[in-house]
């Protein structure tokens, strides 16, 4: 069966993007379904592109809610699409053990820096900050703690040269996109693969 994938997101959706046209015409095609796109931001112009791409969407406002009570109206908003994995995509909240629980080992999160170095938000300002020579993308699966869960792959980027901060942010996003949907191509064939 192919793994059905929920993206979640809370702003510009870039990755959320790569990752849907990957599965349209790229390394994803035929690895996996979106079955929709969520954010916690209902402004968020993830979603906006999200539903100009003809993917199913949904708005939940988490503002002014507590971590329990939105994650359970999180859960249960999702449920109707069954998604196997959660593919969190710029995810600006931490979520509690109602998700975790849910889809135990199936949250995958993309953070833009090395998560032994770097939690958090900011990763490329981090980077760029310390005039970092690289910088390393990292894919982990997520558990209770910020960009702490078991690291899936990294990948690094060359910094060197980067004239400031936008561009350290381009040369990231680039790899960015590539690099999630390979990732995320593995982690659904070596799944599949399992007895
Ligand atoms: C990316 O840099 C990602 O690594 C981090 O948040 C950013 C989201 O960007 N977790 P976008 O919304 O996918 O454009």
């Amino acid at each position: 069966m192919t793994p059905r994938v929920a993206i979640l997101l809370s702003g510009r959706g870039s990755n959320m993007v790569a990752l849907v046209e990957a599965t349209r015409t790229g390394v994803l095609a035929g690895c996996c379904e979106i079955t929709g796109v969520v954010s916690n931001v209902p402004a968020a112009p993830g979603l906006a592109r999200a539903r100009d791409l003809g993917v199913s969407t949904l708005a939940l406002d988490s503002r002014g809610k507590g971590r329990p009570a939105f994650d359970a109206e999180l859960v249960a908003a999702l449920e109707p699409w069954a998604p196997d994995w959660l593919v969190l995509a710029g995810y600006m909240r931490i979520l509690g053990p109602p998700v975790i629980r849910r889809w135990p080992g199936r949250i995958v999160n993309i953070h833009p820096a090395d998560t032994r170095r770097h939690q958090g938000l900011h990763g490329y300002a981090w980077a760029w900050a310390q005039r970092l020579p690289e910088t390393r993308i990292t894919v982990h699966r997520v558990d209770e703690g910020l960009d702490t869960g078991p690291i899936l792959a990294q990948r690094t980027v060359d910094l060197r040269g980067a004239r400031d901060l936008a561009e350290v942010e381009r040369r990231g996003l680039l790899v960015e996109h590539a690099f999630y949907a390979e990732v995320l191509r593995d982690l659904f064939i070596a799944q599949q693969n399992q007895p």
